[in-house]
């Protein structure tokens, strides 16, 4: 039976790697974007079930997300 609590997501689990971790490598490097840790092997290169959380994490700067979680940019929403 469920208990209505979801559990929560903080790493890339293929990296072994939290997202706590990959945002100071980010910050370290100066990365902007999600795109820059998987273009430089950080994160991200396994199964991708991550890359919406890291996409979330390179602009709110969180670092614990729940299934489902994305970033939307309002700017480009529709409907
Ligand atoms: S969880 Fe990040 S690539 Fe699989």
């Amino acid at each position: 039976m469920a208990t209505g609590r979801r559990k929560s997501v903080k790493r890339c689990v293929c990296h072994k790697k939290t997202f706590c971790e990959i945002l100071d490598i980010a910050s370290e490097m100066n990365f902007t974007t999600y795109a820059q840790l998987l273009e430089n092997k950080i994160c991200g290169m396994g199964c991708g079930m991550c890359h919406p959380y890291l996409n979330k994490m390179m602009v709110t700067g969180e670092t614990e997300f729940y299934p489902g979680d994305v970033y939307i940019d309002s700017d480009k929403a529709t409907g």
